[in-house]
Order: C-alpha cells, then sequence, then structure tokens
C-alpha cells in the first residue's frame, strides 16, 4: 500500500545518472486501495510497464486504461541505488508522475550501485528479509551479468524474479542485444569520426580505447562503424608487430594516418605483465589503460607520431538512442507482463525481431563473447 513507502526523494531527478543504468523495480499486489489502471492517463514511465496492445475493438477508453505504468493494477517500488537499496530497504514507489517524461533521458533515475549482496556475511538473508517485510511479491531486476547473478541466486532462495537484460557490454547469452549497447556503439562511433579529423589532418596514428569488460562487442561494432584500420579485442589476443605491420603498410600506400580501436579487455598475445588489479564486489579488475601502453609501443616502433583517447565513461552518457529506447520499452513491457503470468525465474530476451522470455540460468551460463565471423567481416576492412 502506497503510505508504506518511504517518501519520495524531491531530488531524485537531478540525481539522474546517465545511461539506463542498473534499476531494480518490485511490484506488490495490487491493493485494494490502489487507483485502478483505468484511471491512469496514459504516460510512459520508469520500465514502461504498458499492456498488451488493445484487443480488437476496444474503443478509446479502453485503449487509454491499458496504457501507462500500471496496466496490471500493480503497486509498483523502485529500490534505491541497485542491491544497496535492497539490503537498506530504501525504496520509493515509482508512479505516472515520478517516471513520467524520462524516455529520453540516460542513467536511471534510480541510481545504481556495484553492491553485491552474497559478498556479504548474511547479505542473502539480508536482501529476502527486507523485501519479504517491504511486502514485495516480485522483483523485477535491470542490469548485466552482476545484477541478473544476484537476481538468479535470489530466483533459487525462493525469490519471484524477472531480469530485464540491461548492459553496454552486450555480452550476456540467449539475447541478441541487451538495452544500452546500442547507444554506446553509437557513442563511440561519433567520437571515431571525430578523431577522424585529427589523424588525418595531422598524419597520425589515433588508439581509441573502449569499454566492454572481457567481449569486444562495442569495439567491434563501433570499429566497423567509424572505418577502423584495426580493432583489438579481447578475444582475440592482439600481436603488436603485426599491428604495426598493417600501419606501415597503410603509409607505404600513401595513407598517412590510422585509427586503431582497443577494447579495454584486449591484450597482446602472452598477456601482460601487471601488478594485482583492484576488483569491484564481483570480482571484476578495473580495466582500463590498455591504450596508454598502445600509444608509446606504436609510436616507438613505428616511428609514427600517436594519440591515444580513452572514452571511458563517455560511452554510458547522454541520451539514448531510438534503438535503446525502443528496445528498453519492449522489454520493459514483457518483463511486467512475465511477472503477471507468473513466469518467475527468466530473463526477457530479444530474438532476432521478437522479445522472448529465457531462463536466468542460461542467459548467465557464460558471457556471450564476440561473434567470430562479425570479426572476420571487420578484419577485411583492416590496413
Ligand atoms: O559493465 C559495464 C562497464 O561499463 C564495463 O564496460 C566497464 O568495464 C565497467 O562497467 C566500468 O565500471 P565502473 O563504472 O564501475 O568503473
Amino acid at each position: 500500500m502506497a503510505q508504506e513507502f518511504a517518501p519520495e526523494d524531491s531530488n531524485s531527478e537531478g540525481q539522474t545518472a546517465f545511461l539506463l543504468m542498473t534499476m531494480r523495480v518490485s511490484l506488490r499486489r495490487p491493493a485494494r486501495r490502489a487507483v485502478p489502471a483505468r484511471q491512469h492517463s496514459g504516460r510512459g514511465a520508469d520500465l514502461r510497464a504498458h499492456a498488451q496492445p488493445p484487443a480488437p475493438g476496444s474503443g478509446p477508453d479502453e485503449l487509454r486504461a491499458r496504457r501507462g505504468i500500471n496496466a496490471h493494477g500493480f503497486e509498483i517500488a523502485g529500490f534505491r541505488n541497485g542491491w544497496a537499496g535492497v539490503l537498506a530497504g530504501d525504496f520509493f514507489e515509482l508512479t505516472h508522475d515520478n517516471t513520467s517524461g524520462i524516455l529520453h533521458r540516460g542513467g536511471t533515475i534510480l541510481g545504481t550501485s556495484r553492491t553485491n549482496p552474497y559478498a556479504q556475511d548474511g547479505g542473502g538473508e539480508r536482501a529476502r528479509a527486507t523485501l519479504s517485510k517491504a511486502g514485495i511479491d516480485a522483483v523485477v531486476a535491470v542490469g548485466g551479468e552482476d545484477t541478473l547473478g544476484v537476481a538468479h541466486r535470489l530466483s533459487a532462495d525462493g525469490i519471484d524474479v524477472v531480469g530485464v537484460p540491461k548492459t553496454i557490454d552486450n555480452d550476456l547469452g540467449r539475447t541478441d542485444f541487451t538495452f544500452g549497447f546500442n547507444t554506446a556503439v553509437q557513442i563511440a562511433s561519433d567520437a571515431i569520426d571525430r578523431l577522424h579529423t585529427t589523424a588525418e589532418s595531422h598524419n597520425r596514428v589515433i588508439v581509441v580505447e573502449v569499454m566492454g569488460r572481457s567481449a569486444g562487442w562495442i569495439a567491434t561494432y563501433s570499429g566497423m562503424a567509424g572505418g577502423a584500420d584495426a580493432i583489438l579485442v579481447p578475444e582475440r589476443p592482439f600481436d603488436l608487430d603485426e599491428v604495426c605491420a598493417r600501419i606501415r603498410r597503410r603509409h607505404a600506400t600513401g595513407r598517412l594516418f590510422s585509427i586503431i580501436v582497443v577494447a579495454e579487455g584486449a591484450q597482446p598475445v602472452g598477456g601482460i605483465e601487471d601488478g594485482p588489479a583492484e576488483t569491484d564486489a564481483f570480482g571484476h579488475p578495473r580495466l582500463g589503460g590498455i591504450a596508454v601502453t598502445l600509444e608509446k609501443e606504436i609510436e616507438a616502433r613505428t616511428g609514427y607520431e600517436t594519440r591515444m583517447t580513452i572514452l571511458g565513461h563517455v560511452q554510458r552518457g547522454g541520451t539514448p538512442t531510438a534503438y535503446d529506447r525502443v528496445l528498453a520499452t519492449r522489454f520493459g513491457v514483457a518483463a511486467i507482463d512475465a511477472v503477471a503470468a507468473g513466469h518467475f525465474g527468466n530473463m526477457v530476451a530479444l530474438h532476432a525481431a521478437d522479445i522472448v522470455e529465457v531462463p536466468l540460468e542460461d542467459a548467465l551460463a557464460e558471457p556471450k563473447l564476440l561473434d567470430p565471423e562479425l570479426y572476420q567481416t571487420a578484419e577485411v576492412f583492416f590496413g
């Protein structure tokens, strides 16, 4: 019931980060006092919890009633800062008013964190206890392998969960795309286009580092779109001598500049001798910086002036692409419908043009690494 929710943070709009990030929406069964769905005005909402298209013959009234955040008549709570909010019981009611007008905005009005309840003593139990105390009937978890990994464990522990695949890395299994990926690719491609200007004007080699963790999806898509002369990805350890030979070949044919796109997780054959990396609560090392080494090494080995740019969190910022908005909307509707249908332990997914449900277990079985065929296509255009 609405009065049980903590008061909404009036600054939550101002705190919105960029690109739709981890958020958890928990659903409560319709309370008798809840406003019936048909009284809602039909505007957009976080997770776009719209209903199925109206049946043929539905009048405009019915059509309006079926749209909006609460077509199934749930009460919806948004937990602040991902699993941290679940552990702390920090949530507020998501309503039409506080979720309309956010479709075009990146980030999340809920906030996010890299909190892993299962990395804390008794964290899993605490999360379950909070959900139970708050009267939450089902959890919709929105995020990548870490967020959904926790959701999967909660599901095994008896919590009703539906997952929504959201990560710029596009590395979740059993879905063609995650939302956020397309936006990151667009940003990286735009950046490569801009860097081309300097590369060409100054006859330089430009190394552009993009994110993606252990998958080369962002690097390959943005590199292909931006006409990169080499794309270095984690799935294919690179030979720097070979990369330099390519650059020299280009120079020999009069093309005096080159663009090298490198994924943050790419490594040379034989790896890099590094000290122990700092890791997050999920055990992931903090990546970033391979472009610094490449800049030095390429310049030293080829003699060509080389500069690097690390795009970093720029890729997670700003306005989501239309593609991502539509995908997130479709995922959101499908997730709420899955809850209404009692299909738990699943993740909504994109298969070709269709939104389907797949077991969370399958989606998380292993990271979805780069399709070798896609990389071979990109390679055709390397210098
Ligand atoms: O998983 C998304 C991602 O952007 C990765 O591509 C990147 O390695 C990581 O998150 C960066 O994490 P943080 O924002 O915590 O530095």
